[in-house]
């Protein structure tokens, strides 16, 4: 098949690619001239494991290209996806369509014989209705399909998420799209990945209910967590229990500092706007967007206490600032309100990310970024793991307590447990257990202070 993918971001590309090494010829288009020029070298504008291979293979095989010249690759395409961004509107919070209308207006003008468009961009319900409506306007002479076929793309296992999903889903109002899809998704449909017909507007809302229900019951268990601090239980072993509950299910049970990332804060809102414009009010996804916010600062707070009650004057380190580990991406990471929390409260910040120091320069001023974890928590006065990256699985505690200013390990993600950092002199303070809670910490500054008054 010969397909197009509009838009070489991080969705167009990863789509691109795989379909590519599915078999099929694939341009990807984007208008940015110097990231297509990039790309024609073989450099990726996004950090993203296996990506970087799979497009050179399928460079090398003549079944990838890139270009910027939309009107040439479209015409006499079997699909062309639009895999174009959907930010946030300015103001408003409801999903920005103007780059999915204007390639609409794009691919029209180029239209020849009879083509599927695919949104695979995250849309509204009801989007394809406007992207037909567009396309029609500008191309009355042309037959054209117009599908919907969402992504489920996990940064960091993007490639093994597309190639093993889960469940392909496809939106399709005539028969000639549905058979087009079909051909396109084969290769998967071999594998036994379930592919999953639906009507058009069910396959957008489909992506927006998932998304908003994975934010959700990571809310659920950050809640719960905070209750396990209260009522002395461990938010780990309630969390498996919960899971092994095939009806509940043990992924996203993982808590942590709040969601963030570039999909779950912008859809769950997008979608919370779209029902309160059709008078039908999602409150569980509203409530869960208020919580996710404040849990953030309060992280903070959680930070200030662990290192004493006052950071004013004192160096935080924080090990990890992408919203997860493997990906570059600092979109939404909650390491962005974190951080200007603890400097609010006069902290310096001390920072190390394996992936993401590049984009996270943006943020803020005055952070210090370190080459390494142990450079970074130099003089510290606590060490927080933000992001839970593999290398900070295997720090080496006892060279870290040798550096700091005093042994405090708060770990929002759970990584280590309170008896290993103990082992090694570390108070520890983790996420939904009332034993992580580093009350000795406390008293012990509190200690020092009143040392202090006395003499
Ligand atoms: C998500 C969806 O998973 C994917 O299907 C969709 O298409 C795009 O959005 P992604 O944003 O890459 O993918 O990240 P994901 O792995 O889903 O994590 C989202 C956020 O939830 C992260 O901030 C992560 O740290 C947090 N999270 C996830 C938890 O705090 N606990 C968990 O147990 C799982």
């Amino acid at each position: 098949m010969r397909l197009v993918v509009i838009g070489s971001g991080y969705v167009g590309l990863v789509t691109g690619a795989c379909l590519a090494d599915f078999g099929h010829t694939v341009v990807c288009v984007d208008k940015d001239a110097s990231r297509i020029d990039r790309l024609r070298h073989g450099e990726m504008p996004i950090y993203e494991p296996g990506l970087e291979v799979i497009v050179a293979q399928n460079v090398r095989d003549g079944r990838l290209s890139f270009t910027t010249d939309l009107a040439g690759s479209v015409t006499g395409a079997d699909a062309v996806f639009i895999a174009v961004g959907t930010p946030s509107r300015r103001g408003d919070g409801h999903a920005d369509l103007s780059y999915v209308h204007d390639a609409a207006r794009d691919i029209a003008r180029a239209l020849q014989g009879n083509t599927v468009v695919v949104t695979k961009s995250t849309v509204p319900v009801g989007t394809g209705d406007e992207v037909k409506r567009i396309i029609h306007e500008h191309r009355q002479s042309s037959a054209f399909s117009v599908a919907s076929n969402p992504e489920f793309l996990r940064e960091g296992s993007a490639i093994q998420d597309f190639k093993h999903p889960d469940r392909i889903v496809i939106g399709v109002e005539d028969e000639h799209a549905s058979t087009v899809m079909a051909e396109i998704y084969r290769p998967l449909f071999l594998n036994k990945s379930p592919i999953l017909f639906t009507s058009r507007r069910s396959a957008e809302l489909i992506k927006y209910a998932s998304n908003a229900f994975l934010a959700m019951k990571v809310t659920f268990i950050n809640e719960i967590a905070d209750l396990c601090e209260k009522v002395d239980a461990d938010v780990q072993e309630v969390a498996r229990g919960l899971g092994a509950d095939k009806r509940i299910g043990s992924k996203f049970l993982h808590a942590g500092p709040g969601f963030g990332g570039s999909c779950f804060p912008k859809d769950a809102m997008a979608l919370a706007k779209t029902a309160q414009d059709h008078d039908s009010p999602l409150r569980l996804i509203e409530t869960t967007i208020a919580i996710n916010d404040t849990r953030k600062r309060a992280m903070a707070r959680r930070i200030i206490r662990a290192a004493g009650g006052n950071v004013r004057g004192k160096t935080i380190a924080i090990f990890g600032l992408t919203f997860k580990p493997n990906t570059d991406d600092m979109r939404e990471a909650p390491s962005i309100s974190i951080i200007q929390a603890l400097q609010d409260a006069g902290a310096h910040v001390n920072a190390y990310d394996p992936k993401g120091m590049d984009q996270a320069r943006a943020f803020w001023s005055e952070v210090t970024f370190h080459a390494s974890p142990y450079e970074a928590a130099e003089n510290a006065s606590a060490i927080c793991i933000l992001t839970e990256w593999e290398q900070f699985r295997a720090l080496d505690l006892q060279r870290l307590e040798k550096v700091v200013a005093q042994p405090v390990l708060v770990d929002l993600r759970n990584v280590y447990s309170h008896e290993e950092a103990r082992r090694f002199g570390f108070a520890y303070s983790g996420i939904g257990s009332r034993s992580s809670t580093p009350t000795h910490v406390i008293d012990l500054a509190a200690a020092r202070d009143r040392l202090v008054e006395a003499v």
